[in-house]
């Protein structure tokens, strides 16, 4: 069985991508930053303060990037009131396998049939960039509807005794779906502006594991195990973030032929309270019109625009009409921005 790539009267090319569905999933399990605080050299205060955590959600072993990616993915498509789409994306850092894919097993498991099913890797920027390919699928007539996760179980990537990242990450997922409709609609995404630079791939790197640092010989146990977690130089990264951020920004509101000041809503990336303080301010956005949930998530990767834009629009933070620029940047280094104006009638399943 396989899907035929054949645009009709119904697949019409040169469709927007719309967003009709939303869907979130956390791990009941919330670490605190005191209980970091008894295992490392940090203090409640400076998380709170230097990055604007209070506490993240950890996986259970038991619970993978794919489980949260299905639950998440599920509660989307019950929020957009379809049963089916054409394809399914899943941004990640963190799957369940090197190979394969986790995206088709998510797929397998929401009962979508043999649908085109891959992972985009694309770090913290991954659901921008998954929504962007998303969109290209629509407008080229290969897709009329396509559920976009963004899914991390980051805990497995991070080292429990490292400060510069232990405080930092959280697991989670969420979901979106989009269908092919006008670009006049509200909820139609606009261009993505998108850009990278790898000449910084090892500012936020996992050293082993991949075929650069292949892993030890298994039948060599005297062999050290390679650094499998996530390394960051952070300060470096911190002024990357919010140069390119800004730059992203003001672009995708180009992009829409929208002026800064028209913007109801900025929703970046949550990886650092500041960071997103110093678009903002560089932006000309006031902070009010910036929601943030990193305090009770922390930095989730690429499901963290789509779990901020769950809790955004279940608090009646986002309302209909509303201009809404979304912004990404993470490991690559990637980043990406879009805007859309928020829909009436979408509610999010959390
Ligand atoms: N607890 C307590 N103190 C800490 C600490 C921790 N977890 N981590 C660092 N410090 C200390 C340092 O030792 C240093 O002390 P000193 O001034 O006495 O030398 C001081 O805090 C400042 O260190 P620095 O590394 O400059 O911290 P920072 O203010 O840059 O904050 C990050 C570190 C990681 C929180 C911050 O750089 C960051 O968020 N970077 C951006 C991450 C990002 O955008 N990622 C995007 C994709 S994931």
């Amino acid at each position: 069985m396989h899907q035929v790539l054949s645009p009709s009267a119904d697949r019409r090319a040169d469709a927007a991508a719309v967003l009709v569905g939303l869907g979130a999933c956390l791990p009941a399990r919330r670490v605190t930053n005191s209980e970091l605080c008894g295992r490392l050299d940090t203090s409640d205060e400076w998380i709170r303060e230097r990055i604007g955590i209070a506490e993240r959600r950890i996986a259970d072993p038991e619970v993978s990037t794919g489980d949260m990616a299905v639950e998440a993915g599920a509660r989307a498509l019950a929020s957009a009131g379809v049963a089916g789409v054409d394809a399914v994306l899943v941004a990640t850092s963190s799957p369940d396998h090197r190979c394969p894919a986790t995206a088709p097993w998510v797929a397998h498991r929401l009962g979508l049939g043999p649908v085109a099913a891959f992972d985009v890797a694309a770090g913290c920027s991954g659901f921008v960039y998954a929504s962007a390919v998303a969109a290209g699928l629509i407008a080229s007539g290969t897709a009329r509807r396509v559920l976009v996760v963004g899914a991390e179980t980051m805990s497995a990537l991070i080292d429990p005794a490292d400060r510069a990242t232990a405080p930092i990450f959280g697991d989670g997922a969420g979901a979106a779906v989009y269908e092919a409709g006008p670009h006049h609609l509200d909820g139609a995404l606009n261009p993505v502006v998108w850009g990278s630079d790898g000449s910084l791939a090892d500012a936020i790197v996992v050293p082993a594991g991949g075929a650069r640092e292949r892993h030890r010989d298994p039948h060599a146990p005297a062999a050290p195990p390679g650094d499998a977690f996530v390394r960051m130089r952070g300060n470096e990264v911190f002024r990357h973030a919010v140069r390119r951020m800004t730059a992203a920004a003001r672009d995708a509101a180009a992009a829409a032929g929208w002026e800064l000041r028209d913007v109801d809503r900025l929703l970046a990336h949550q990886a650092n309270h500041r960071v997103n303080a110093a678009v903002a301010d560089a932006l000309g956005v006031p902070h009010e019109h910036v929601p943030s949930n990193i305090h009770q998530v922390g930095n989730t990767a690429a499901a963290s625009l789509p779990l901020l834009l769950c809790h955004a629009a279940d608090r009646g933070d986002l309302k209909p009409g509303h201009k809404v620029l979304l912004v990404a940047f993470g490991s690559g280094l990637a980043w990406a921005a879009t805007t859309l104006v928020w829909p009436a009638g979408l509610s999010p399943r959390l």
